[in-house]
């Protein structure tokens, strides 16, 4: 399915510089080449949802990594109280459980509008390993308990869930083509900065063969000496890739 999505569209270019006002020369220098941006919970509450404006204004589409969890009603009040400031995509953590699931799409699909947030799930944080899960009474494999997860967002009304490319193949066969897989840990050529605090990571072109979706990638482009190159070198390596199913 997704594989008929351009692939500078297929990359989210993470805003991680901070103050916020360091990714502005970024947004300049991509602006027609990528689409996507994401921008993540310590810039919001850094410096409010204003910032939402300025991307915005340059057309780009906006991916609020904020990973809301809480009761219903309050992550539904929530995200209402943001959709005015605009934006595309949205994390909720699944384990909020389908009542919290279903509460924000309603939310999203009433006030939405044109313009109706997609939801991507958080199954397992890529910092949690087997022994942290089984520290919090989880019985199964981490890769069984991801894959739990991910059918419990798809079956709740998310549209995606993010997934580390070790677990992308598992929710791509569990969940089917028109899923949304998001994968962070992208590292270029399979290569890691030996500085990156990335642990597991994955070229652009492995993460589609497996069946990702789309890619957040941070700093092999905002912290590449030449972030427009950077960029299109990566839409470069995935369109010489063959994707499969997705
Ligand atoms: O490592 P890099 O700079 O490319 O990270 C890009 C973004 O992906 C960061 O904002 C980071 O928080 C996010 N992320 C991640 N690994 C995960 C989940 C999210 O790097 N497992």
């Amino acid at each position: 399915m997704t594989n008929r999505i351009p692939a500078s569209e297929r990359i989210i270019v993470a805003l991680d510089r901070s103050p916020f006002s360091g990714n502005l020369p970024l947004l300049d220098i991509l602006e027609g080449r990528a689409k996507w941006v994401k921008i993540g919970l310590r810039s919001i509450l850094a410096e409010g949802p204003g910032i939402l404006e300025k991307p915005n204004e340059l057309g780009y589409k906006i991916f609020l990594d904020l990973k809301l969890h809480d009761i219903p009603s309050t992550v539904a009040a929530s995200l209402e109280n943001l959709i005015p400031y605009g934006f595309d995509m949205v994390t909720l953590h699944v384990a909020g459980g389908r009542r919290m699931i279903e509460a924000l799409r309603k939310t999203a699909d009433e006030t939405g509008g044109g313009r109706r947030p997609l939801l991507l799930g958080v199954t397992l944080l890529t910092s949690l390993d087997q022994t942290d899960i089984r520290d919090l009474g989880v019985i199964y494999s981490v890769a069984g308990h991801v894959k739990r997860l991910a059918e419990i967002a798809r079956d709740s009304g998310c549209d995606g869930v993010i997934a580390s490319g070790a677990e992308v193949k598992v929710v791509r066969s569990a969940c089917g083509d028109d899923f949304l897989i998001v994968t962070p840990g992208i590292r270029p050529g399979g290569t890691d900065d030996p500085s990156s605090d990335q642990r597991r990571v994955m070229s652009p072109s492995e993460a589609v063969q497996l069946g990702s979706s789309m890619l957040v990638v941070g700093r092999p482009i905002h912290g590449a000496a030449d972030p427009g190159k950077a960029f299109d070198e990566i839409v470069k390596e995935i369109e010489s890739t063959e994707s499969p199913a997705v």
